[in-house]
């Protein structure tokens, strides 16, 4: 939906932005965030082509934004600014209704569409539409400054800071309440911030800049597990993943390749190998490798004829989780479950194929990462 390509700034020959090349894709939300003087501002402003690039290109829907009417681009483009940008001698109608009014649409269409912005953002239109932005909250006129954004309906909103000069509690309304919003209209928002709660909470996917270069894009979720560098990991909080566990899955703690033995192998043979490998229960997998039991060392110690095929003896009600669960579903289905009767629990496919072994040790060690001071989070 927009590409950069190459984009550089310069100002008396010094980049301030070098190289910035990434691709937003239509209906999501990117967060760029990182120091300030980092670029954000400006690689906002060059979408809307209020800066001008000393180098590189910017598509939106393939088409080189450069060679479009600068009205027409805007138009479609929302921006939102910190300082909300309403002009105070204004009223919230007026602030509202100044492009679709430019832009000759109907008047009766225009009223009708200032109510249900209004209704968009949470104010009610018969209190607020005839106030100025001096007889309004903080808060308020932000919700008026993303009204007017979306007025003209456009494909695209660039939102620089909005929610900055607010107190938290505001703030973190008026973020679930464009996280809710984003859900049902699914516009492409690029959102520039300085802070990572924010991002965690709103984006799709988060931009770190640091001097004028990206240093990491991706998911919020890749981000947090998979920092590329100290600088990204530092400026993410290193224990930031413990205050979103929902991100922290199976598939990220389980070990690999437990200890297994097909469903046809003789009981002895299993006791052998479980002594070998120093394990106390062996996950029985069949010719496919899809799990089928499981087998517990004193259950195969107590069988009189070790000859017979594990298969014979094994537990096959077992308690999986699939790869995707995450590590508080899974602390939920040991919780659910006295002791000691789930000791390990398997991660398996949708086709039951085995792909790890999830143990008490194996949580214990993940949970205790965040008391300790480790890079790499996972
Ligand atoms: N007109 C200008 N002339 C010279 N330098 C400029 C100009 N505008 C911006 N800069 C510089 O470009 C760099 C990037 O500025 P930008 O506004 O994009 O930063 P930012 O990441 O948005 O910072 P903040 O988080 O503080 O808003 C800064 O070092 C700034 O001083
Ligand atoms: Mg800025």
């Amino acid at each position: 939906m927009i590409r950069f390509e190459g984009i550089t700034k310069k100002y008396d020959g010094k980049p301030v932005v070098s190289d910035i090349t990434f691709e937003v894709t239509k209906g999501d939300l990117v967060v760029l965030i990182g120091p300030s003087g980092c670029g954000k501002t400006t690689l906002l402003k060059i979408i809307n082509r209020l800066i001008k690039p000393s180098g590189g290109l910017v598509f939106i829907n393939g088409e080189n934004i450069f060679d479009k009417d600068v009205i027409e681009l805007r138009r479609n483009i929302g921006y939102v600014i910190q300082q909300t940008g309403l002009f105070p001698h204004m009223t919230v109608r007026e602030n509202i209704e100044i492009v679709p009014r430019l832009q000759k649409k109907e008047k009766a269409a225009i009223a009708e569409k200032s109510i249900a912005l209004m209704q968009m953002v949470g104010l009610d239109p018969n209190q607020y539409l005839n106030r100025y932005p001096s007889q309004l909250s903080g808060g308020q006129q932000q919700r008026i400054g993303v009204a007017r954004a979306f007025a003209c309906d456009p494909d695209i909103i660039l939102m620089d800071e909005p929610f900055s000069a607010l107190d938290p509690i505001s703030r973190n309304q008026l973020q679930d309440e464009l996280a809710d919003l984003q859900a049902r209209v699914r516009k492409t928002i690029v959102f520039v911030t300085h802070d990572m709660d924010e991002a965690v909470k709103i984006a799709d996917k988060i931009c770190i800049i640091h001097k004028g270069r990206i240093v990491q894009y991706d998911k919020v979720e890749e981000i947090m597990k998979n920092p590329v560098n100290a600088f990204v990991a530092d400026f993410i909080g290193r224990n930031r993943i413990w205050s979103s566990p929902e991100f922290i899955r199976a598939k990220d703690i389980m070990i690999p390749d437990p200890v297994c033995t097909q469903a046809d192998t003789p009981v002895l043979r299993c006791i052998e190998k479980m002594r070998i490998q120093k394990v106390d229960s062996l996950l029985v997998t069949d010719k496919r490798g899809a799990l089928v039991g499981i087998v517990s060392a004193s259950l195969a110690r107590s069988q009189a004829d070790k000859s017979i095929p594990v298969s014979r003896i094994m537990y096959t009600e077992v308690e999986t989780v699939s790869p995707e669960h995450t590590i508080v579903d899974i602390l939920q289905l040991i919780n659910s479950h006295p002791a000691p009767s789930l000791n390990a629990v398997p991660v398996i496919t949708e086709h039951k194929l085995l792909q790890g072994l999830i143990t008490k040790s194996s949580l214990l060690t993940t949970l205790s990462q965040q008391y300790l001071d480790t890079k790499n989070l996972l």
